[in-house]
């Protein structure tokens, strides 16, 4: 059983969505789920579902080897950011190369880097009339969303989608294809 480590700043639905889908097969455990906020919605899915969770602070997170230490003891295979906001410390790059992955909700090179995240991508995917966005799984480098792309699937956006419309469009492709990279990476 391979074991996944996962990272979440918000809600977690991507963290949700990953965990049920290993709990039904034998492939891989999430054995963690790790975050920043300590009010993040993640937090009640994880008590909701018995997965162990833990809070940390930005001096935790960038401050020290402490945190590489952290995870090294949850012997992860892969360590996954599902709506993870916090630049990765490159300590933990170098700990754990080509094991960290990432979800973009656009089709990267495009609107990625600092700041954009969430509705923030989609409000500009809406900005400039895209008539497709999507989402991107990618390695994780020194650099906001600037790793080597894993996987990118498509969604047509209509001039009559809302930001949440996008946003919808765009989790779902999430939901679908997400678990199933992560299963490939890991087998
Ligand atoms: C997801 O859409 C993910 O792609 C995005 O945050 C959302 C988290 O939703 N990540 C980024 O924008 C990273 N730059 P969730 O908490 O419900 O899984």
């Amino acid at each position: 059983m391979k074991r996944v480590v996962i990272l979440a700043s918000g809600s977690g639905s991507n963290a949700e969505n990953i965990f049920s889908y290993f709990k039904r097969g034998s492939t891989a455990e999430v054995v963690a789920i790790l975050t920043n906020k300590k009010t993040a919605k993640v937090l009640e899915r994880c008590e909701r579902l018995g997965i162990p969770a833990y809070y940390f602070n930005r001096e935790a997170f960038s401050g020290s080897d402490n945190f590489v230490e952290v995870i090294k003891g949850l012997k992860p295979d892969l360590i996954v950011l599902a709506g993870f906001l916090w630049k990765i410390p490159i300590p933990l790059i170098n700990a754990f190369s080509n094991k960290i992955i990432n979800i973009h909700p656009a089709l990267l090179p495009k609107y990625g880097g600092k700041g954009m995240y969430g509705n923030k991508v989609h409000q500009a995917v809406k900005e400039n009339s895209d008539p497709e966005t999507g989402i991107s799984i990618h390695y994780v480098n020194e650099n906001y969303d600037e790793g080597a792309i894993i996987f990118q699937a498509k969604t047509r956006v209509e001039s009559s989608d809302s930001v949440d419309d996008i946003a919808k469009k765009v989790h779902q492709l999430e939901y679908e294809h997400f678990p199933k990279v992560i299963e490939k990476l890991l087998t």
